[in-house]
């Protein structure tokens, strides 16, 4: 397992960039979070260059990035905001000696903890994947996520719930991640639906910051399964978010590994899915208005032999706990009853 050097939990988090005097820092920052956040972070960074990112990184970002790096001489680069500014300042550390500090200001993507990033090359997404990726440093710090619409928290955080599910049945768990998966599951049940009821609950906003750093730290090492492989499918040609894609599929493609395997008894040792695991995610997702969410879209027409060969060529389909055939796809799609 790959883990980032050092992680500062809570909200007295940012009290590190005290120990940064006389480096030579830059900050990406996301828009929307400087907007909101800006004395803040000019007070906690005196002496730092701050710029703004927005958007999916480009190649064309990265590049320029590294040549401030080397032309300005930053010993450090701070990315504050979510995945994609995080993905942009992880970069910085393929750069020689640079220390790589990320506050993440959303929960549930793990790019916090992953060793990869999305980097966008004309209308391709590439991941680069490297050891190198996995930043020096982590703060999590709740209060960033308060302003979250309770929408956007239900569902990436439903990302993070799945990632951990799929990440305990998976092929290659391991004794390690397999607690760490147990851990998130227990934290993300009850603080979500403590978050969604009160927004401003900052303890629950801390246990999910939490759960999501967990859930990114399984998903780095076990991988996920086919709940993935079908969000990435559909959710690319629906474009949908990458969380809701997940949430639209949840309870179709486990009651159909439920039939087929039975690893998903592991969820016995969780203290909130011990008891019926369809019931019990039926339950939570309809707490959270996610439940049934496929009705509300339109699926078009269905290209079944591509979906077919798409879901199953996907490489979370490699680490599922049962291996997928056409008749899989199909049935669940038949269930779904959106073809
Ligand atoms: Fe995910």
């Amino acid at each position: 397992m790959h883990f980032p050097g050092v992680v500062y939990i809570g909200k007295n988090s940012l009290f590190y960039f005290k120990t940064l005097q006389n480096k030579k820092i830059l900050a990406l920052v996301s828009k929307s979070v400087w907007e909101k956040h800006q004395e803040r972070l000019e007070r906690s960074l005196p002496n730092c260059d701050f710029r703004f990112s927005h958007g999916e990184p480009k190649k064309s970002d990265m590049e320029s990035l590294h040549k401030e790096i080397q032309k300005k001489g930053y010993t450090h680069v701070i990315g504050i905001g979510g995945g994609s500014v995080m993905d942009l300042a992880k970069t910085a550390r393929l750069e020689k000696n640079t220390e790589v500090i990320v506050v993440p200001t959303t929960s549930g993507t793990g790019a916090e903890v992953s060793r990869s990033a999305v980097i966008s090359e004309g209308d391709e997404k590439k991941p680069i994947v490297s050891e190198k990726l996995v930043p020096n440093v982590v703060l999590l710090d709740p209060s960033f996520t308060l302003t979250l619409s309770k929408f956007k928290t239900a569902y990436t955080m439903v990302d993070a719930l799945i990632g951990s599910i799929e990440g305990l049945v998976s092929r290659t768990s391991n004794p390690l991640s397999e607690g760490m998966a147990l851990l998130a599951i227990d934290r993300i049940i009850p603080n979500l639906r403590l978050a969604c009821e009160n927004p401003d609950d900052v303890k629950a906003r801390e246990n999910l910051q939490l759960a999501g750093f967990l859930s990114g730290l399984v998903q780095g090492s076990s991988s996920v399964g086919l709940v993935h492989s079908f969000a990435h499918y559909f959710g690319g040609k629906m474009r949908l978010p990458h969380g809701l894609a997940i949430g639209t599929f949840t309870l179709p493609v486990i009651k159909h590994g439920m039939e087929k395997t039975d690893r998903f008894q592991k969820l016995q040792a969780s203290q909130y899915l011990n008891r019926d695991l369809l019931s019990d995610l039926t339950k939570f997702l309809r707490d959270i208005d996610l439940y049934e969410y496929h009705k509300k879209l339109d699926f078009g027409e269905i290209d079944v032999k591509e979906a077919c060969e798409r879901i199953r060529s996907d490489v979370c389909t490699t680490t599922n706990p049962y291996p997928v055939t056409d008749d899989d796809v199909k049935g669940i799609l038949s269930k779904m009853e959106v073809i």
